[in-house]
Order: structure tokens, then C-alpha cells, then sequence
């Protein structure tokens, strides 16, 4: 099975985001990786909701949208008002993360969680079954272009176990240091889907780039 390819536009060209948007629906890309960030969960503000219906009406894959902020259950209506296909919220921001998931299938969203490079894939034990992706940051969350933190790869093959152990049909995402030498390692250890920002955008040519983490 290729892997699911998720661009994240954090490292597209700001200025002239609709020509990155264009490139990537006409790209072999699967998905559009969205991060919001709220200068408190992690150390960097992103866009939000003003910028990314702009972003959500140009852009014709579905989208993955994934926050990085306190209380992300608050902007529930706001993500579901952009057509997210998927709502992806941090393990360490949700000390109620089971009724998060609910909130966010009720809207009629796919929950997935997140667990930071700190947070040991074990304590996902009770809420893999629940969600329809798990993904593992690669890197401390927050800005693009980060060294891959090489025990991922020991971590996806973890979670790998845990989704075999329990059941559950939940895919594997990882987003953050992924190239095509990360991405080789990870597909290998069990990742499903491939989140890539720097990879892609700062690459000669993304489109090519793209269709090569699709071929690992
Ligand atoms: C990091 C973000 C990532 C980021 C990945 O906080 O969640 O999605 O854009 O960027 P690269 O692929 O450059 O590490
Ligand atoms: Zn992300």
C-alpha cells in the first residue's frame, strides 16, 4: 500500500498561497495538512480561521487539520465550518480526550489525536479504538523544518503493536522532519500517512517530491 501523502502548508509561500494551494490539487497529494498554533500550547502562532477559509475554498483534497492549542474542543464549529475531513487534537492538550472524540464525530468529523515527541504511545491504550488516525510528532511541535528525532521510528512500530493488540483499525500518521530518507524508515515501521512541509516546498520541484514520498 503507498502511503497517504499530507502536505502541511505551514511552509508554503504566505504571499502567494493560492498558487502553493493550486500546486498541490494538481499534485499526487492525498491530503492538505493544516496546522494552527495559538502562541500557547506551542511556541509559535500560525494562521487560523480568517486565512484558512480562504485556504479551504481553494483547496480540493480534504483536509487534515491538525491543532496545536489549549482547549482545541472550543473550535470544533470553526473547523467544521471549513469542510475538515479530519480534526486532529494533542493527547497533552485534552484532559477529557474521550469526550473530544465524541464532540468531533458528532460534527461529523474524523477525530485523531496526537502525542508530542515526550508522550509514550502506551497511554493510548484506551482511546486507539475511538479515533479513526493516531499521529506522532517527529518533531517538538511548532515550526517546520526540524531534525527528524530518530526514536519515532521505534515509536510507530509501538503504536503498530498497540493497534494489532486492540484491534483498533486506526492509520498512522507522522508529521514533522519527514523526507524521503525518514519517510523510507517510517513506511517500513508501519506508517500509513506521511505529513511533509519543508520536504515539499522547499524542494526544486514539489510535485516530483510529492510523487516520490508516495512511492516509498
Ligand atoms: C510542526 C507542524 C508540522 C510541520 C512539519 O509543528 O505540526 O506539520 O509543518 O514541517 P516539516 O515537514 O518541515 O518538519
Ligand atoms: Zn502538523
Amino acid at each position: 500500500m503507498k502511503p497517504i501523502v499530507s502536505p502541511s502548508i505551514l511552509s508554503a509561500d504566505f504571499s502567494n498561497l493560492g498558487h502553493d494551494i493550486d500546486m498541490l490539487n494538481q499534485s499526487e497529494a492525498d491530503w492538505l495538512h493544516i496546522d494552527i498554533m495559538d502562541g500557547v500550547f506551542v511556541p509559535n502562532i500560525s494562521f487560523g480561521f480568517p486565512v484558512l477559509k480562504h485556504v479551504s475554498r481553494l483547496a480540493q483534497k480534504p483536509l487534515d487539520v491538525h491543532l496545536m492549542i489549549v482547549q482545541p474542543e472550543k473550535f470544533i464549529p470553526e473547523v467544521q465550518a471549513l469542510g475538515a475531513y479530519i480534526m486532529n487534537v494533542h493527547y497533552e492538550a485534552c484532559p477529557h480526550l474521550h469526550r473530544v472524540v465524541q464532540q468531533i464525530r458528532e460534527a461529523g468529523m474524523l477525530p485523531a489525536v496526537t502525542i508530542n515527541p515526550a508522550t509514550p504511545v502506551s497511554l493510548l491504550k484506551d482511546i486507539v479504538c475511538d479515533v479513526y488516525m493516531v499521529l506522532i510528532m517527529g518533531v517538538n511541535p511548532g515550526f517546520g523544518g526540524q531534525k527528524f528525532i530518530g526514536h519515532t521510528v521505534e515509536k510507530v512500530r509501538e503504536l503498530k503493536d498497540l493497534l494489532l493488540q486492540t484491534g483498533s483499525q486506526a492509520l498512522i500518521e507522522v508529521d514533522g522532519g519527514v523526507n524521503l530518507d525518514t519517510g523510507a524508515r517510517l513506511v517500513e515501521a508501519g506508517a500509513d500517512v506521511l505529513v511533509a512541509g519543508n520536504a515539499v516546498f522547499k524542494s526544486q520541484n514539489p510535485l516530483e517530491m510529492i510523487r516520490a514520498l508516495k512511492n516509498l
